[in-house]
């Protein structure tokens, strides 16, 4: 009975019937790609992005070949996780900054079906409750037609801390911290809320003070490691750019990629 309840509370797989995925797709904007299964959806967009597509949104419910940042796997049992990746065209005049503030469109939209207190950690992380829930990759894709680029988001909904396993003391989900949050009403709201953010210069300023006041990291002395090594330091601020400013013994550091934690 309980499992026909969750089938009933989560309705991401109502997309794989045509219709719907048509009446959802004109709803927010996007064609919708569904998959149960594919290697993994930001590959496929890339794909689709070579092929001319439009604005879209490729969804499926398990990856056999889901990417993290930095080289990592992203992977998650059937049907547990929101795994999504964004078309959008042109490429953002700021990629690394749109897939930082990809954060807080997924903190938003949390908070908008009842999953409040998202916090952000430099650069692509949602956490809650001090854990990894979400995290947000950009691909970016140049061409002289514009470019575009492949937003991948990945939502830790549906799993218990067993599908987690050893990843639980660094990782949780919707449901470990007492919420059914649906995958369908969560991919709707987070494609708003970064239409939102593509549509407005205004809006990514508000959205990087949004931002600042998420942050996990700011003002607290961290570790960032690098390809060219670790560095320690104050996180004193998020530049205009997305860059994490550190305050460290031979002054400020501007950090554009890296692995924060906190010491
Ligand atoms: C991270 O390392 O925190 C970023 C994880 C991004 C995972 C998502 S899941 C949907 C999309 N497809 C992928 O292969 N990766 C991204």
């Amino acid at each position: 009975m309980k499992a026909h309840h969750e089938r009933l509370m989560d309705r991401l797989g109502l997309l794989a019937d045509r219709g719907v995925r048509g009446a959802v797709g004109r709803a927010i904007g996007r064609e919708i790609e569904h998959h149960a299964r594919i290697t993994s959806t930001q590959d496929r967009a890339r794909e689709l992005v070579d092929a001319g597509c439009g604005p879209m949104v490729v969804v499926a419910d398990e990856q056999t070949a889901g990417r993290g940042r930095q080289g990592r796997t992203w992977s998650a049992p059937p049907g547990t996780s929101l795994l999504a990746s964004w078309v959008f065209r042109p490429l953002p005049s700021d990629p690394a900054l749109f897939a930082l503030l990809a954060g807080v469109a997924v903190a938003r939209a949390l908070d908008a079906l009842g999953v409040p207190g998202a916090r952000l950690k430099w650069p692509n992380d949602v956490q809650l409750a001090g854990k990894k829930l979400a995290g947000t990759l950009g691909d970016a894709v140049t061409a002289s037609d514009g470019g575009a680029l492949v937003l991948g988001i990945g939502v830790n909904a549906g799993q218990s801390a067993a599908d987690l396993g050893e990843l639980a003391a660094m990782a949780t989900s919707c449901r470990i911290e007492g919420h059914e949050v649906d995958r369908l009403a969560l991919l709707a709201r987070i494609t708003a809320q970064l239409d939102l953010l593509a549509a407005s210069p205004d809006e990514r300023r508000t959205a990087l003070d949004e931002w600042r006041s998420r942050s996990s990291v700011l003002g607290r002395e961290v570790e960032v490691r690098g390809a060219a090594g670790s560095v320690r330091g104050l996180a004193r601020e998020v530049a205009e750019d997305g860059a994490l400013v550190l305050e460290t013994a031979s002054g400020d550091r501007r950090i554009l990629a890296g692995e924060v934690s906190l010491i």
